[in-house]
């Protein structure tokens, strides 16, 4: 990948494709190209093939996809299999009709087996069933990754997956509903302190430990991999450090300055004990991470502040 290449990123707007939009332009490659989905519905095959031979791109990251937390995955399941398949499809049926050399898929840890070895090491993929909440867009992704290795395998071409923990940062989704749980965490102490509220209730026990990356550290990644790897194996990438649940609130609560108490609210599932990704394959490359947790919360929520009229509702 040279700094002159023409590179397409896909969902330039989202949470991963605009950090990844905004790594790649600091590190001086000159030939970015980002659609809408209004100037270019990746659903739309016709349209996909006959735009992306115009672009021509020598690189494609595909940063696009329809994607929600639990709930709006477990109640349309039938759309984000649906539209994710198509996006992927379609994509990297046009990719390969144009010739594109280098390709990034981009997944989630929700490929994974619910009941995989932690640490998930990537060696955990179609080896039982996945979480049944979010099953469909697992499957979607699953197919991702095998479609990447299938067009390795019939057509030569270098193309790779790559699978983030949970990622979060500018532009991430904030909706009270649709949002993963450090954007809520943010949202819900942010109001709290405007509110003058006495204390903020977390959900469950606190002590389930999770997983985070800065949504630059994904980016830089991104780039690490275009760059180093070259293998039909998808590769996990997170920041080797987790958390629990509680952890996380105290420092949210600091960030944000909330100064009262948190309380308990066990009667709420707590979810998988603990979900990790083994990223030492990346790490083992020589790739680490830029962000410690505090700071990247901290990003966030200047962010969060800055965008608060605007922040996605949906
Ligand atoms: N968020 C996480 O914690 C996380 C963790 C691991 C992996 N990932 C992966 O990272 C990728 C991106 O996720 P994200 O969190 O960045 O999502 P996001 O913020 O919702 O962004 C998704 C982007 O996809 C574009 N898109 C959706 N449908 C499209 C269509 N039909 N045609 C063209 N573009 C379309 C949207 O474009 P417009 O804005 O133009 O409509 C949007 O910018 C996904 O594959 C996801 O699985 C995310």
């Amino acid at each position: 990948m040279k700094l002159t290449d023409t590179i397409y990123i896909a969902g330039h707007r989202g949470l991963a494709g605009s950090a990844i939009w905004r790594h790649f332009e600091k590190a001086g490659y000159t030939n970015l190209v980002g659609l809408r989905s209004d100037e270019l519905d990746l659903t739309d095959r016709q349209a996909t093939m006959s735009r992306i031979r115009e672009v021509s791109p020598e690189v494609v990251i595909d940063a696009a996809a329809k994607v929600g937390g639990i709930h709006a995955n477990n109640t349309y399941p039938a759309d984000f299999l649906s539209q994710n398949l198509q996006i992927q499809v379609n994509l990297m049926d046009a990719a390969h009709a144009a010739g594109v050399d280098r390709l990034l898929f981009l997944g989630s840890s929700c490929i994974y087996p619910k009941f995989a070895p932690q640490p998930i090491p990537e060696s955990a993929l179609l080896t039982g069933p996945l979480e049944e909440t979010n099953d469909a867009y697992g499957i979607a992704k699953i197919s991702g990754i095998l479609q990447v290795q299938a067009m390795r395998r019939q057509h030569g071409h270098r193309w790779i997956s790559a699978m983030p923990t949970n990622l979060y940062g500018p532009n991430d989704n904030y909706h009270p509903e649709n949002s993963h749980v450090l954007a809520a965490l943010i949202r819900k102490f942010h109001e709290a302190k405007t509110e003058g509220a006495d204390t903020v209730t977390i959900w469950g026990s606190g002590r389930p430990l999770r997983e985070f990356l800065h949504v630059d550290d994904l980016a830089s990644a991104v780039e690490f991999l275009l760059l180093n790897y070259d293998d039909p194996q998808t590769i996990n990438i997170g920041s080797g450090h987790e958390v629990s649940i509680q952890q996380l609130a105290h420092t949210i609560a600091e960030v944000v300055g909330f100064r009262g108490d948190l309380v308990n609210d066990e009667t709420k599932p707590d979810g998988t004990p603990r979900k990790m990704l083994d990223s030492s394959r990346l790490h083992s490359l020589g790739w680490t991470t830029a962000w410690s947790l505090r700071e990247g919360i901290a990003d966030a929520y200047e962010w969060f502040l800055a965008n608060e009229s605007s922040v996605r509702s949906v």
